[in-house]
């Protein structure tokens, strides 16, 4: 690494040293001007684009007027405008919301939440899951141990399921759902039962895990198994959020509605802030200061949401995300019928993960090189799953045709060199 880095903690592993001083939609660029196409959105955060005007003069308005309003003093009308304009994009039924700062503290306080409403303490996830690195969430997190390793003993009570995950286990789509389905109800005769079983948590596309959709029929399952033993059903939607699959939450493409959702990420647009959604009547059941913090619902950040949610609505920036993530799909299985480097691909809207490898022969040297390669022709892409072989492609929702197939032409390119 760089002297220059030598005062940041090696805790964070850089991907590259780029050191953008401004970024402009799918853009980044450098002290000389040198350009970047930025297809990671900074992990699925810039879904209306770096810097989008509106959401930069809502922030400088905010600035100008009240950065921090406390909510537990206060109640800014940005933080309330918020939850209105919240109201109107989430499922039916969800419709009150509590603020904070990351994906993880959402996910935490929303297990904070379910224990207490329930009066049940265990949580079930599933295999791949990245819920964040905060011990609760760490303890919820199982894409790679790198996550979790060192830091045990994590917060027990937390158990995990199979993920349908078809590629991997090498079978079709409806035989995983059959068989991921019975070993849950295994697991909640066996390990976990439903009487002491506060929620099931699950990401509607796993992100971290490998960039796999849950199939709809699977959610669906677990909405009645919920319903049935009085489980809370929680639906992770910080990276499946804000369009990124072609509809404003991923869960609404199976028709299931969640007891309890988390946002983050995209909801800011890159100022830190997430939100947990649950009906009124669930969260009249959340003891009053039993959570909080500082900063949750600042102004700031409220009004980088309140704005981004209008460029999403305004932009139809979910519509833009299923045409062109239709587009991408479709260029991307050319490439796996040219390429048998490329074992699978999939996705939804602008959620598309490209795994390398047979189904018993995950290719991590081959996803690495080929991200290197577009990494050297200035296409920043990231890696994902548990072998660390799948290229997931996430640029920012405002992304065009021509935008999309200059990053194609770059990436056959990178992939060409990683086949010889
Ligand atoms: C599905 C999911 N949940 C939770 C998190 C944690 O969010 P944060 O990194 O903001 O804490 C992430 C982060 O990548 C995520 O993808």
């Amino acid at each position: 690494m760089q002297p220059i880095l030598d005062h940041l903690s090696p805790a964070w592993s850089h991907l590259t040293t780029v050191q953008p001083v401004r970024g402009e939609g799918i853009y980044l660029y450098d002290a000389d001007n040198t350009r970047y196409i930025d297809f990671t959105s900074g992990i699925g955060v810039t879904n209306t684009g770096h810097c989008h005007p509106r959401v930069v003069a809502a922030i400088q308005k905010q600035a100008a007027n009240l950065i921090h309003g406390q909510i537990n003093i206060v109640v800014s009308p940005a933080a309330i405008e918020l939850s209105h304009r919240l109201n109107e994009v989430t499922p039916d039924g969800i419709d009150c919301f509590f603020f904070s700062n990351s994906g993880a503290e959402a996910t935490e306080g929303a297990v904070k939440l379910a224990r207490q409403a329930t009066g049940r303490q265990n949580i079930i996830v599933f295999q791949g899951s990245f819920h964040g690195r905060t011990a609760q969430t760490m303890a919820m997190t199982t894409s790679k141990t790198v996550y979790r390793a060192g830091y045990q003993p994590l917060p027990g009570g937390i158990f995990v399921a199979p993920f349908p995950y078809s590629y991997r286990h090498g079978w079709d789509e409806e035989t995983t759902i059959d068989w991921c389905i019975e070993q849950l109800e295994t697991l909640l005769k066996s390990q976990s039962a439903p009487s002491e079983t506060a929620a099931i948590v699950i990401e509607p596309v796993l992100g971290e895990g490998g960039y796999v959709p849950a199939p709809d029929r699977f959610l669906r399952a677990l909405r009645d198994i919920c319903t049935r033993d009085g489980i809370l059903l929680v639906i992770d939607e910080v990276q499946t959020g804000f369009g990124r699959t072609g509809a404003f939450f991923a869960v609404e493409h199976s028709g299931v509605q969640p007891d309890i959702m988390i946002m983050a990420k995209g909801l800011g647009s890159g100022v830190p802030i997430s939100a947990i959604g649950a009906s009124r009547e669930l969260m009249a059941k959340w003891q009053p200061g039993s959570h909080g913090g500082t900063y949750g619902g600042n102004a700031l950040a409220a009004a980088a949401a309140v704005a981004t949610i209008a460029v999403m609505r305004d932009e139809n920036l979910s519509a833009n995300a299923a045409r062109v993530g239709d587009r991408l799909m479709h260029s991307l299985k050319e490439l796996q019928a040219e390429y048998p480097i490329i074992g699978d691909v999939r996705g939804r809207g602008l959620m598309i993960g490209v795994e390398f490898g047979p189904s018993a022969k995950p290719d991590k040297m081959a996803a690495k090189k080929t991200q290197q390669g577009s990494v050297s022709r200035n296409l920043l892409l990231l890696t994902c799953g548990t072998h660390d072989n799948v290229i997931r492609w996430i640029p920012p929702l405002v992304v065009t045709d021509e935008q999309a197939d200059t990053a194609l032409s770059i990436f056959a390119e990178a992939l060409a060199d990683a086949s010889q």
